[in-house]
């Protein structure tokens, strides 16, 4: 075989060059797929965390909301009667019934984190809200920690759902204590809330919609977080708090961030690092006029008609029945949708509205109203749930005529009970 000349040896080389240039190449690209991929994995190792969350926030969600109405009905009728209260009698209830709606907004929030409803925004002085917790923590931590609220009343309106900033606040605050209490308590650690003077345009924040913002600082001189937890603080389930004493969900981040960015448009972020403690940074849309137009409170008038009341909870179903027999409704009560069905059908005719649940045993309240459409296509159904129902298309659920979300106050079925019942066609 003849030797090679020296121009094919250096076209070889080049070829040779070439193909390791592309090999360079390939595992660059490799590189950034891999990168790519590791990123979705982590995104769907959370989505997996998520969903298993969400089944089981539904069914805490649906059992506590059941309570919640229970004793919401119960103190709507203590108000109701509470002539005999002496002033703070009368703020002790209100007071409960704050609690209760509180509660409500929690159990909406686990809810929310697999289930995307929008919850009403009205205009809110952040002061308020901040207050409640930084005297709530002033009653209940060390007075070692300095609290310092750095916003004036009356000055700071953003347009939010006022409860769950409240979470916002309260969950801020719990990892605060505990971080000032991993540290190691000492004088001169503080927790602070402030607000920055200047309102900021969504176009100096990129990450922002539309319209100006706050900014508000959450510190404390707690223990802070090194890179890693830094990373993985807002992740769902995430938490260092195993000891015995001291256990987590690692909820509470996971769920500031789902009200900030995903429930209020805003954006949170945090600047943190062992021994320096840790600042929260929270933007949140400034209140402007059209924010929380908001219907006037309904107001009881009582009426007449035969309601028919289908709900597996005994505390929901006594206390709607005594409240709306009080108002002048007749009522009959069922405890599951085979009940339910059986009654309708006794009283064929003189049922003017069905209150219905939704997830019952036996018979669901979905197969009931089917059931009582074949029987009277024109039956008046209210339907009364735990969830937010995520089947509104669904032509036999959109054939009620108004869907309540569990736990509401007695004036609020009652008023929906009149719209129905006004309605043209009704012989109540
Ligand atoms: N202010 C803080 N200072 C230091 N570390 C914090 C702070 N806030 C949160 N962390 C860290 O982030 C983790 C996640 O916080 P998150 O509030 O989500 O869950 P948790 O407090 O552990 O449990 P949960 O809030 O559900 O009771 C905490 O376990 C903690 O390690
Ligand atoms: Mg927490």
């Amino acid at each position: 075989m003849a030797k090679p000349t020296y121009e094919e040896l250096e076209n070889k080389v080049r070829v040779l060059e070439l193909r390791v240039g592309h090999l360079h190449l390939l595992e660059k690209e490799l590189r950034s797929l891999e990168a790519q991929f590791s990123l979705v994995e982590k995104q769907l190792r959370q989505r997996q965390r998520m969903d298993s969350l969400g089944t089981l926030a539904q069914g805490v969600a649906h059992d506590f909301n059941n309570i919640l109405s229970g004793i919401m009905a119960y103190l709507n009728l203590l108000s109701l009667a509470d002539d005999n209260f002496s002033p703070s009698q009368k703020a002790y209830v209100q007071n409960i019934v704050n609690s209760v709606k509180r509660g409500a907004a929690t159990v909406k929030q686990f809810q929310n984190l697999s289930n995307r409803a929008v919850s009403p925004k009205e205009n809110i002085d952040i002061y308020t809200v901040a207050q409640e917790v930084f005297l709530l923590l002033e009653k209940t931590t060390d007075k070692l920690i300095e609290k310092r609220l750095d916003i004036e009343k009356d000055r700071v309106f953003v347009c939010a759902d006022i409860n769950e900033i409240h979470q916002v606040f309260m969950n801020l605050a719990t990892n605060a204590v505990h971080a000032i209490e991993a540290k190691g308590l000492k004088k001169g650690d503080r927790i602070r809330l402030s607000v920055n003077a200047e309102t900021r345009k969504s176009a100096d924040l990129q990450y922002l919609p539309r319209g100006e913002y706050y900014e508000f600082l959450f510190e404390d001189t707690g223990i802070g977080m090194p890179e890693a937890v830094l990373e993985k603080a807002f992740d769902p389930l995430f938490t260092t708090k195993t000891g015995p004493e001291n256990t987590g969900q690692g909820l509470g981040l996971a769920m500031v961030k789902d009200i900030i960015t995903k429930r209020h448009e805003g954006h949170i972020e945090v600047d943190s690092s062992p021994g320096r403690g840790t600042v929260f940074h929270i933007f949140l849309p400034k209140a402007d006029d059209a924010c929380g137009l908001e219907e006037p409170p309904a107001v009881i008038q009582g009426g007449s008609g035969t309601i028919l009341i289908v709900d597996d909870d005994p505390s929901v179903r006594e206390s709607l029945q005594r409240a709306l027999e009080d108002f002048g409704y007749r009522i009959i009560p069922a405890g599951d949708g085979e009940e339910g069905l059986a009654r309708f059908k006794e009283n064929a005719g003189a049922v003017n509205l069905v209150l219905l649940d939704m997830i019952m045993p036996k018979m669901p309240g979905r197969e009931l109203l089917k059931q009582m459409l074949k029987i009277d296509p024109d039956v008046k159904v209210i339907i009364s749930s735990g969830h937010d129902e995520g089947h509104f298309e669904d032509p036999i659920i959109k054939s009620a005529k108004n869907y309540l979300k569990k736990p509401f106050e007695i004036t609020v079925l009652e008023k929906a009970i009149r719209q129905v019942l006004d309605q043209k066609g009704c012989s109540a």
